[in-house]
This record gives C-alpha cells, sequence and structure tokens, in this order.
C-alpha cells in the first residue's frame, strides 16, 4: 500500500511511521513526504531516508484548490492510495478530502473530542486534567472531527511539567501511529 506522509514540523511522527514501515512484514511503504515549508525539519529526515520530498508551496497558486489540485496530479502519478498527516498545519480542501476519502489520517495529541486545534496539548495541560492523550482519526472537513480509529490514554501527574507531558504524548503517538496505520491497511481501507 503506497502512502504519502504529509508534515510541516519536527516530523517525529514521519520518522516513527518511517521506521515501523522498514520492517519487512509492514503491509505499507511511503512514498513521498509532503512538506508545506521547505526548511521543515522533516525535509531532513527524509533526504536521510533517501525518501523523495515535495514542497508544495501554496503561495504560488492563486487558491488552495489551485494548490491541492497540482499536489493532486503528482499523488496519482505516484500512484498514492492513502495520505498520513503527521503535524501538517494546513486544513486540507475538498479537492483532496473528495479524492481521498475515508483515507487520509491524522493524529491528534489529545483525546478527541476534548482539546482539538493547535495546542490540543498544552490545553489539556492548563485545563489540569488527570487524563489526556492521543487520537488517530480520518480526516474530513471540520478542524480535528472525522471518525476516530484509534486513541491511547496518557497519565498527566500532578508535578508534570508541561514538557513532561509533551514528551509522553510524542511517546505514545509514536507507538499508537504506526500501530493503527497497520491495521487501517490490513483492514483495507486503502484499497481501490
Ligand atoms: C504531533 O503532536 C501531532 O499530534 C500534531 O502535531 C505534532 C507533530 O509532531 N498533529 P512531529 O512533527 O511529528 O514531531
Amino acid at each position: 500500500t503506497r502512502l504519502a506522509v504529509f508534515a510541516s514540523g519536527k516530523g517525529s511522527n514521519f520518522w516513527a511511521l518511517s521506521q515501523a514501515m522498514q520492517a519487512d512484514d509492514f503491509p505499507a511503504e511511503i512514498v513521498f513526504l509532503v512538506v508545506d515549508h521547505q526548511d521543515a525539519p522533516a525535509v531532513a529526515l527524509a533526504q536521510q531516508l533517501n525518501l523523495p520530498v515535495h514542497y508544495l508551496n501554496y503561495a504560488n497558486f492563486k487558491s488552495r484548490q489551485a494548490a491541492e489540485q497540482s499536489l493532486l496530479t503528482t499523488l496519482q502519478a505516484y500512484r498514492v492510495q492513502g495520505i498520513l498527516l503527521a503535524g501538517y498545519m494546513r486544513i486540507l480542501g475538498e479537492t483532496l478530502i473528495k479524492a481521498y476519502p475515508g483515507r487520509i489520517v491524522n493524529i491528534h495529541p489529545a483525546l478527541l473530542p476534548n482539546f482539538p486545534g493547535r495546542e490540543g496539548i498544552k490545553d489539556a495541560y492548563e485545563a489540569g486534567v488527570a487524563e489526556t492523550g492521543v487520537t488517530i482519526h480520518l480526516v474530513d472537513a471540520g478542524i480535528d472531527t472525522g471518525p476516530i480509529v484509534a486513541q491511547a490514554p496518557v497519565r498527566r501527574y500532578p508535578r508534570d511539567s508541561l514538557a513532561d507531558l509533551t514528551e509522553r504524548i510524542h511517546a505514545s503517538e509514536h507507538e499508537l501511529y504506526p500501530k493503527t496505520v497497520q491495521q487501517l491497511v490490513e483492514k483495507g481501507v486503502f484499497n481501490p
């Protein structure tokens, strides 16, 4: 199963996914990485893996739709069957969502529907919850609203700093995302 990963930032989830997919029996591969910033640290990781990077410079297009249309041509040329968002800080539009219905996956660092948005870890921390976690969901037109496919709880201890909690959340993400992608692939979610 041929997948593309979209990332804007550090790329630690992209890295975790790519490491898991190096196992001979993993039923999927990352075909290329899509970034919306040329200097995203994820780009250097892709280079280490000898994986092609597709830089989508939205500023070169008159609309998000035009940018996505151009990206779609590349995705189709590479026969990409599904998309894994891993810290991609943009909302996807109809063009991609309609081209990959139910085949775009996102990871969110909180237990949705709690704490959606950009600051899932910090918002949960500041709300003082004793438990937060990680969610994997399919992407629809809303923000962090599509069907949930997996969740893992993460404890927040009273003496935790935000950095402690952040680290624990990321460790959980790096375990849950590859495992869930494997299950989705095995269920045939990305099959034509
Ligand atoms: C992760 O916490 C993910 O849940 C969120 O963005 C972060 C990306 O981190 N959507 P990284 O770039 O994979 O390290």
